[in-house]
């Protein structure tokens, strides 16, 4: 397609048309050749929506669920970021998708954040290096991505209304940094804009976040789509460099850029210039083909990439477990594994291998009760005698974690620390197993022998667990976020999500920044996880 003849001859409702999609599709201009681009969530696996449901709330197709992006962050390893994102790209090829909605590159401010699963990290630079290689794997399969959300979304709670208010220094050098190093090392088709404001000014309509910094500063030419529902004023937008409303379509919308032109209000090259955009990536994207997809070896691949992932956060010698002893298991997360967030990205996955299903597999001794762990006291009839050794899965569920709203806490439920606390009083030895987003308070970690923490690790997780548990596989993660011993000692802790204001009075000082400069001692640092290899240092020096 010539895009600058294509332009010449579309008229100025086609342009109002083609800058806002449906669903989850841009417009198709038949009269001049232009075909629709499909798009569907997410980050860690592939989330088409079946049927025509707007907002995505519906059933999705068969997908594989791979680790989520706080898995993938704490195997510090790009290669996984890419070859997870290949496999993605792939899905998305079967099922007709031309644009995956992620990654999610956004800044850990506070670990309380609903939407940290999503996330890579506290740390600008592995945020980052993740996000690009994330690109690089989707788009070198002919797939084209939206990073998001652009920028400075790092609350749940307020993120329809709420304003970022952070100093210049923070907000280039930690939250916008991820997006810089994504941006020029990988050339992402398109970014998607936050529904926050930034410093009083909507991101769907903030000049400085989408002409001045992203385009004119970084050398960004794709095309910015806005969050969905995120769009305020359509012209302003249109203005400041949002080149897609999605999903819009709506005949209003389609009116007031027209009135807009036609009254002078807005100069008809700015409204070319968003098309020109569009219309180059619909000359990219509209022609992908189907193709065949191994659903098989991307399960093996998630497999692989929960196993890499995993922190081991204590081991006492107690772990690898041995395979003829017998063991006692709590915690529904055993048989129920958590191994997904909620919200836009859920995923319906092929399949889902439970921890239990692999202890049968391989008939490991052991005796189960689940003592539901969802906040409700823990039964007092635990079966706890079976064997001296227990294995608790604990974590955060969907009710503590999620697209949409921040935990109000960062203690795990009740219930799970009251089982925990019976277990090490009655001085059994003790393996805590965790599911979770995002770091948690762990009151005893200085009980249990030893804490394996799986983050949030895709349908394969209980292969990856049984594998780490028994010594199949050596623990090799490390915490892409630094775990606070109390929620208290997190900076500006009371403020955060507190309003709509969200100030960011701790400007630089996030994460291990903090901590490190103030000299607040923490559970486990950023950057650290144990292993069943012993090391040893010697002549290290650095000039
Ligand atoms: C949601 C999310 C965004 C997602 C979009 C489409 O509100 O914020 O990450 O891609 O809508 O589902």
């Amino acid at each position: 397609m010539d895009i600058k003849y294509t332009l010449q001859n579309m008229t100025l409702d086609e342009k109002c048309a083609l800058v806002a999609g449906q669903h989850f599709k841009t417009v198709a201009i038949e009269r001049v050749g232009v075909g629709e681009i499909a798009m569907a969530d997410g980050p860690h696996g592939l989330r088409k929506i079946v049927g025509n449901d707007k907002l995505g709330l519906e059933e999705s197709v068969k997908a594989t669920s791979f680790p989520t992006a706080v898995s993938t962050a704490s195997g510090w390893n790009t290669a996984n970021a890419e070859l997870l994102a290949g496999a993605i790209a792939e899905e998305c090829l079967h099922y007709g998708v031309d644009i995956l909605l992620g990654p999610g590159i956004n800044i850990k401010k506070n670990p309380l954040c609903g939407r940290n699963f999503e996330y890579f990290s506290e740390d600008p630079l592995l945020a980052g290096k993740m996000g690009a290689a994330f690109v690089k794997g989707v788009q070198k399969n002919n797939v084209g991505v939206s990073v998001k959300h652009f920028a400075l979304n790092s609350n749940e709670n307020y993120r329809f209304m709420g304003d970022s208010i952070c100093d210049e220094r923070a907000m280039r050098e930690i939250y916008l940094k991820p997006f810089e190093i994504t941006v020029k090392e990988s050339s992402p088709d398109t970014v998607m804009c936050a529904y926050n404001k930034t410093r009083g000014s909507y991101c769907s309509e903030n000049e400085m976040l989408l002409n001045s910094i992203l385009r004119e500063e970084w050398g960004f030419t794709g095309v910015v789509m806005s969050d969905w529902g995120a769009t305020h004023d359509r012209v302003r937008g249109i203005r400041a460099g949002l080149d897609l409303e999605m999903p819009g379509n709506s005949l209003a919308g389609r009116a007031k850029i027209k009135d807009a032109v036609l009254n002078g209000a807005l100069d008809v090259s700015v409204l070319d210039r968003a098309c020109e955009r569009i219309l180059t990536l619909a000359e990219k994207y509209s022609k992908n083909e189907k193709n065949a997809c191994d659903f098989d070896s991307h399960n093996a691949l998630a497999a692989r990439l929960a196993t890499d992932c995993a922190v081991l956060l204590k081991n006492n010698g107690i772990l690898p477990l041995k395979c003829k002893e017998k063991f006692t298991v709590v915690g529904e997360l055993f048989e129920n594994m958590r191994y997904q967030g909620a919200g836009s990205s859920m995923i319906n996955s092929t399949r889902v291998t439970s921890s239990k299903q692999i202890f049968d597999e391989n008939c490991v001794d052991y005796k189960y009760t689940p003592g539901y762990f969802d906040n409700k006291v823990c039964p007092e009839d635990l079966e706890l005698d079976y064997s001296g050794t227990a294995v608790v899965f604990a974590g955060l569920t969907d009710d503590y974690e999620c697209e949409g709203a921040d935990r109000s806490s960062l203690s795990l439920p009740e219930a799970q620390l009251d089982v925990i606390n019976r277990i090490t009083e009655s001085r059994k030895r003790c393996v805590v197993v965790l599911f979770g987003g995002s770091s948690v308070e762990l009151p005893f970690a200085d009980k249990v022998d030893a804490i394996l923490y799986m983050g949030l690790p895709g349908q394969c997780g209980g292969r990856a667990v049984y594998d780490l548990l028994f010594g199949k596989a050596s623990p090799s993660g490390r915490l892409s976020e630094s775990w606070p011993i109390s929620y208290s000692d997190v900076p500006c802790a009371d403020e955060y999500s507190r309003s709509q204001n969200e100030i960011y009075r701790e400007s630089v000082f996030v994460g291990y920044r903090y901590y490190l400069t103030s000299g607040t001692p923490v559970r486990y640092p950023f950057g650290y996880g144990l292993s069943y290899t012993s090391f040893e240092y010697s002549d290290l020096s650095v000039e």
